[in-house]
């Protein structure tokens, strides 16, 4: 891969449920190493986005590419062996599993003898996981299992994360410190799609924004050209 080739890219894409048309002739990029946040208010496809890249659902037309490599025929247990995971809306853990055995099940396509390593890295990340290791997931605050989620989806060794609402559901006190959680992961050199309503924290940690609505992309751009959009500002922003 040279450094131009894309980490992640998607050409044109259309993505169906039935007859309706979510996604129109969306164009992305992610570098290696990027921040890269998603905006869109309820029901823009931003879940969508994230599913036609994964390969849970398929477009119609239009190609994703994972370094370079056209991945859009790929199942989805192939594209997490190259190097993609999931952070899912609402976490969904297991609640009666320990912490630990949440984090294993991050690493199910890894062979077991490796996984000595995957645990370290993410206890060192998340000092708090060690301490919980025991603890049964579903007794964990929501910033605690938003570490959980981000952990187990560590487990695989993944270059790019994608992240699905990550403030939902959590006290506007602890929606910052998710978002440090995030920078952090990302300055250890994974890149982040992220998707958000909360465009206003999210474009203040990305390096890059898009912005959909209706199914289509309609602005994108460096996060700080965003957060002085007017049309943003006044659609998003709140301000
Ligand atoms: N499995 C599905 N079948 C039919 N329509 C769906 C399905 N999933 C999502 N949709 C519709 O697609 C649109 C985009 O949904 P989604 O990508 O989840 O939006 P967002 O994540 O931005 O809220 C919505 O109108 C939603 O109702
Ligand atoms: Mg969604």
């Amino acid at each position: 891969m040279d450094e131009t080739t894309p980490l992640l890219q998607l050409e044109g894409i259309n993505t169906y449920y039935g007859q309706i048309h979510i996604l129109q002739d969306s164009n992305m990029v992610i570098r290696e190493g990027e921040l890269v946040c998603l905006l869109g208010g309820n029901a823009s496809g931003k879940s969508t986005t994230l599913k036609t890249i994964l390969g849970i659902v398929r477009p119609r037309t239009g190609t994703v590419s994972l370094n370079g490599e056209d991945v859009t025929r790929v199942p989805t247990a192939h594209r997490i062996k190259r190097g993609m995971a999931i952070v899912p809306e609402n976490r969904r853990l297991f609640g009666p599993m320990t912490v630990r055995e949440n984090l294993e099940m991050g690493a199910y396509l890894r062979p077991k003898a490796d996984l000595r390593e995957e645990f370290d890295r993410v206890y060192e990340l998340f000092p708090l996981l060690y301490e919980r290791r025991s603890q049964l997931a579903g007794t964990l605050s929501g910033g605690e299992q938003q570490m959980v989620a981000m952990g187990r989806a560590l487990m695989s060794k993944p270059k790019l994360l994608l992240m699905d609402e990550p403030s939902m559901g959590l006290a506007p006190v602890l929606v910052e410190r998710s978002f440090e959680i995030i920078k952090q992961v990302n300055d250890a050199g994974v890149a982040m799609l992220v998707v958000e309503q909360n465009a206003n924290v999210s474009l203040s940690i990305a390096d890059r924004g898009y912005v959909l609505s209706t199914g289509r992309i309609v602005l994108e751009g460096r996060a700080e050209d965003l957060l002085e959009n007017e049309d943003l500002r006044k659609a998003y922003l709140g301000r």
